[in-house]
């Protein structure tokens, strides 16, 4: 309690100091402001606060200076004039799902916007156009465009993700080398930019945003609303897995080549998948956009080569086959979520790689990976190959930047987490030596990383680059014309250019 008044006496006298540059003023600005608007907040402690500012990812919590919950645009508007009059940087929130907390900022003081009450879904059959509030979630999505027009999006697999930070930066799953990535479905995106204008963007209208939505979002803007084409969800879908014996470094470097392959010279389109490597099983997992019958044919050619064979193939519909991924949960989420881990990720996208890599890569898997006790997995998307609809998309068509069937053929979630406790000061080295077996075997231009699986260990230059590649200098330049005080600021953000 003494403490307490001591540390808030010498806060407030460093606030008379500091017009509006402490938090506690800019707490008391941004509040006033807010107030004199109607936006609703989240009052500090509230059981609505203590919701909103709890991370999916524990090792990185932060504390805003204030919390707005709105339920319209004009209140999303009032809240980004708010921020900009008291100076106080502001990040939009929608399923809370960012590994480095970017949707409150990344760091403490930020003022942060929470979306997930703004969570209609609704279905138009004439024009096949979804329209989705900017805080929905994926599984209420998808058990929504089901259930009105058996239609569908690609997205990922974990129904408490929010539409919003996954379909902007990306959003690859089950359907995603059949149909592309989330970012591929967008077709229109209502927008409030720092000035606090709200605007359409579409291929027509402000196309320019809408380029820099489709894979940088985070930084141009707050959408509050998505027009996402959909497509007729299949009746029959095939989830299957094969147990993969990669217990050697040999068995890693032959059984991968042989994947590789494959995938590169046209795995078939309604084939989708990824390899899930733990420290007691490393397996196929998929989708198969069709019958079981049609898996297993399809799938054989693989599994000669790899030596193994289907240890299940179950046939679903597809809201069966979205359930069958997520291991349990709850598919139709919204309000409130609670689900939360204690983590370290990493990201990569990569070519075929070549033996040289793929000979230290499995090295690393099998002398670093399965010998410690941590609770790790890697996760080997097959992103690309000559049937991949999302490298089909011309490079520059979005500032997503993995478009190459070449050289962009994996994508590689890498995860290390805590089961209690926090995470050891020193575990990152553990996943930075695995993606380091990787990146010294190739060339700068010929990898990259996915700010959906951020990592806020890189400064934010190399995060700008790596995230961002070629598309890189046209964000800068547009980050320059509509944000140039940086009001959607994040420590990896965009930065304007020089
Ligand atoms: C359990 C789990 C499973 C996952 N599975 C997959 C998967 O299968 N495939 C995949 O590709 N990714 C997956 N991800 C990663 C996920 O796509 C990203 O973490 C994504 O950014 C989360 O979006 P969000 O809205 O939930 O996060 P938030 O933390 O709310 O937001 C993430 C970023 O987007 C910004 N943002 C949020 N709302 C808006 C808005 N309205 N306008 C502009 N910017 C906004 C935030 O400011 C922040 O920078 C998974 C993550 C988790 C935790
Ligand atoms: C806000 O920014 C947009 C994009 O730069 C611009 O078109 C619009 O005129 C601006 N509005 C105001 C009120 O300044
Ligand atoms: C992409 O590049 C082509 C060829 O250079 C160009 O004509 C087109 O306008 C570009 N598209 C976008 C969205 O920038």
């Amino acid at each position: 309690m003494r403490t307490g008044l001591i540390l808030s006496a010498a806060l407030a006298s460093w606030a008379v100091a500091n017009p509006l540059s402490s938090p506690l003023s800019k707490r008391a600005a941004i509040d006033d402001c807010l107030k004199a608007a109607n936006v609703p907040v989240d009052a500090p402690n509230s059981n609505d606060w203590k919701l909103d500012v709890n991370p999916f990812n524990q090792r990185l919590k932060y504390t805003p200076v204030a919390i707005a919950a709105p339920t319209t645009v004009q209140h999303v508007q009032a809240a980004v004039s708010c921020a900009a009059k008291v100076g106080v940087k502001v990040n939009p929130k929608s399923g809370g799902h960012s590994y480095a907390s970017f949707g409150l900022g990344g760091e403490n003081g930020h003022f942060v916007v929470q979306l997930d009450r703004m969570n209609s879904v609704s279905y138009n059959s004439a024009t096949q156009i979804a329209t989705v509030g900017a805080g929905a979630r994926l599984g209420r999505i998808a058990t929504a465009l089901y259930r009105d027009g058996k239609r569908a999006f690609s997205h990922g697999t974990c129904p408490g993700v929010g539409v919003a930070g996954h379909s902007l930066h990306g959003g690859f799953g089950f359907s995603s080398h059949t149909h592309g990535l989330a970012v591929d479905w967008i077709v229109g995106a209502t927008v409030v930019l720092a000035n606090a204008t709200v605007v359409e963007t579409s291929e027509t209208e402000n196309p320019e945003i809408f380029w820099a939505l489709r894979g940088a979002g985070s930084n141009f803007g707050i959408v509050t609303t998505f027009k996402f084409k959909t497509f007729a969800a299949p009746s029959q879908v095939t989830a299957f897995q094969v147990n993969l014996p990669w217990n050697s470094a040999s068995a890693i470097v032959s059984g991968w080549s042989a994947l590789q392959d494959w995938l590169k010279a046209g795995m078939p389109k309604e084939m989708n998948g990824r390899v899930f490597g733990g420290p007691s099983q490393t397996q196929l997992q998929g989708l198969y956009h069709g019958s079981s019958a049609q898996l297993r044919t399809a799938i054989q050619p693989l599994l000669t080569k790899l030596g193994a064979s289907l240890s299940n193939a179950q046939q679903y519909d597809w809201m069966g086959a979205f359930s069958y991924y997520t291991y349990g949960q709850q598919v139709d989420v919204s309000r409130p979520y609670n689900l939360v881990e204690t983590f370290y990720s990493k990201s990569l996208v990569t070519p075929a790689l070549p033996n040289s890599v793929l000979q230290n890569v499995a090295n690393y898997w099998m002398q670093k990976a399965k010998s410690t006790n941590r609770d790790w997995f890697i996760i080997i998307d097959l992103y690309g190959g000559a049937n991949s609809a999302i490298t089909k998309v011309p490079n520059n068509a979005t500032s997503y930047p993995y478009r190459d069937s070449n050289n962009h053929l994996f994508l590689y979630e890498f995860y290390d987490r805590v089961n209690f406790g926090s995470y050891p000061s020193n575990g990152f080295s553990f996943l930075d030596g695995w993606v380091k077996t990787f990146t010294d075997g190739l060339t700068a231009s010929q990898w990259g990383m996915y700010i959906n699986y951020a990592d806020p260990t890189m400064d934010r230059n190399t995060a700008q680059d790596v995230y961002f590649r070629q598309n890189l200098p046209r964000l800068q330049k547009l980050k320059t014309q509509l944000d140039p005080t940086e009001l959607f600021y994040y420590p990896q953000a965009i930065s304007p250019a020089k």
